[in-house]
């Protein structure tokens, strides 16, 4: 076993401090030995994903590095009494992708603390449609409940719609029976977004600057990838009492506001990590997924691909011009 080859996609850092991708074949030797070794079914692509086959130090320090933040497969070997050879399982997060080879290998080796058994009635591939981006769609959508919000709260505004989170946060919400305003920079996308069950806003309404402390009500709640100034106009405009699920940073991590939304309207800001939260928070999500989350229309969402085009994708979810999921099959 320690013998056997098999393909990665290893992001390497050149002679002029450029990084280069290949697929390459590697021997399961050379991964830092841990618990459980995994065959990886499926993985997923991810905003982190492209940060770190991009060379983005804050993500993953050293290279060559093999990203991929998400993986779905079987066990072959487990040094852990939890887990034996054959078990299906998923992996997200934790170091997954960063500094410990990832998903986008077929093999990984990881903590068994990682690992969470694949819930009955979810597929492997399933779950890596969801991904990193499903597991934190649905944290901020359980959050923004635990905070009271209910489909009677109004409209739920979603940021980076077309984005991996952003789809994912409308479909749970539209299934769970909430209203959903999407906000995208994508016109060619509106249809979709429509077709989905969202109205649809041009996100440029919510990132320029205003001067004004707070802003007309006009939100229940919202999930919010983006931060930066539209993150600050979200806080403005939610309605009294209600949430907002910040997770993302793709516009920027800064925000400038007053507490006024605060302590005039009792509006809360809350914080999603979908990384470092404990393991029993994420198999509950997952087991959501496996049941009353169920998304019906998952496939519409999803494009799958193989190793070959990893690169183009990852290049696409850089400059933000993504659709939806990307899950990237292994034996493709
Ligand atoms: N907290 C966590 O645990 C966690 C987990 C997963 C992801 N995240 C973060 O969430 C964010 C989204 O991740 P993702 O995987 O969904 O990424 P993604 O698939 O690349 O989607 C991001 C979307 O944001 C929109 N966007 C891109 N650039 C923008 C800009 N400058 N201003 C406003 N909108 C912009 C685009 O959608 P439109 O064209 O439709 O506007 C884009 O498709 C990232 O910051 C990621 O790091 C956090």
């Amino acid at each position: 076993m320690a013998e056997q080859s098999f393909e990665a996609y290893r992001v390497s850092e050149n002679a002029e401090n450029n990084f280069d991708s290949a697929i390459i074949k590697r021997s399961i030797n050379e991964l830092t030995p841990s618990d459980v070794l995994i065959k990886v079914n499926y993985s997923s692509l991810n905003y982190k994903d492209a940060l770190s086959a991009s060379g983005n130090k804050g993500v993953t320090r050293k290279y060559p590095h093999t990203p991929g933040i998400d993986a779905a497969g079987v066990v072959v070997l487990s040094k852990s009494k939890n887990f034996e050879a054959g078990d299906e399982v998923i992996v997200t997060g934790y170091d997954l992708g960063m500094n410990t080879d990832g998903g986008f290998g077929q093999y990984i080796s990881v903590p068994s603390d990682w690992v969470v058994p694949l819930p009955e009635n979810l597929g492997l591939r399933e779950s890596m449609m969801l991904g990193t981006a499903g597991l934190t769609a649905g944290l901020s959508v359980k959050k923004l409940i635990d905070a009271g919000l209910t489909p009677e709260s109004g409209d739920i505004l979603v940021t980076g719609a077309t984005g991996g989170v952003g789809v994912l946060a409308i479909a749970l919400l539209l299934k769970l029976g909430f209203s959903v305003t999407a906000s995208t920079g994508k016109t060619s996308e509106i249809p979709f977004l429509e077709a989905l069950g969202a109205q649809v806003i041009d996100r440029v309404e919510l990132s320029e600057a205003s001067s004004k402390a707070l802003l007309r009500e006009k939100w229940g709640g919202a999930i919010d990838v983006v931060g930066g100034e539209t993150l600050v106009n979200i806080l403005k405009q939610i309605k009294y009492g209600g949430s907002v699920a910040a997770c993302g940073l793709v516009e920027s991590p800064s925000i400038a506001l007053t507490v006024l939304p605060f302590i005039l309207r009792g509006v809360n800001l809350l914080g999603i990590d979908s990384v470092e939260i404990p393991l029993a928070t994420k198999r509950s999500v997952w087991n959501k997924f496996s049941a009353d989350w169920k998304i019906d229309n998952l496939e519409d969402l999803v494009t799958e691909i193989s190793m070959a085009e990893l690169s183009d994708k990852l290049k696409l979810l850089l400059a933000g011009k993504a659709r939806g999921r990307y899950v990237l099959s292994m034996s493709s």
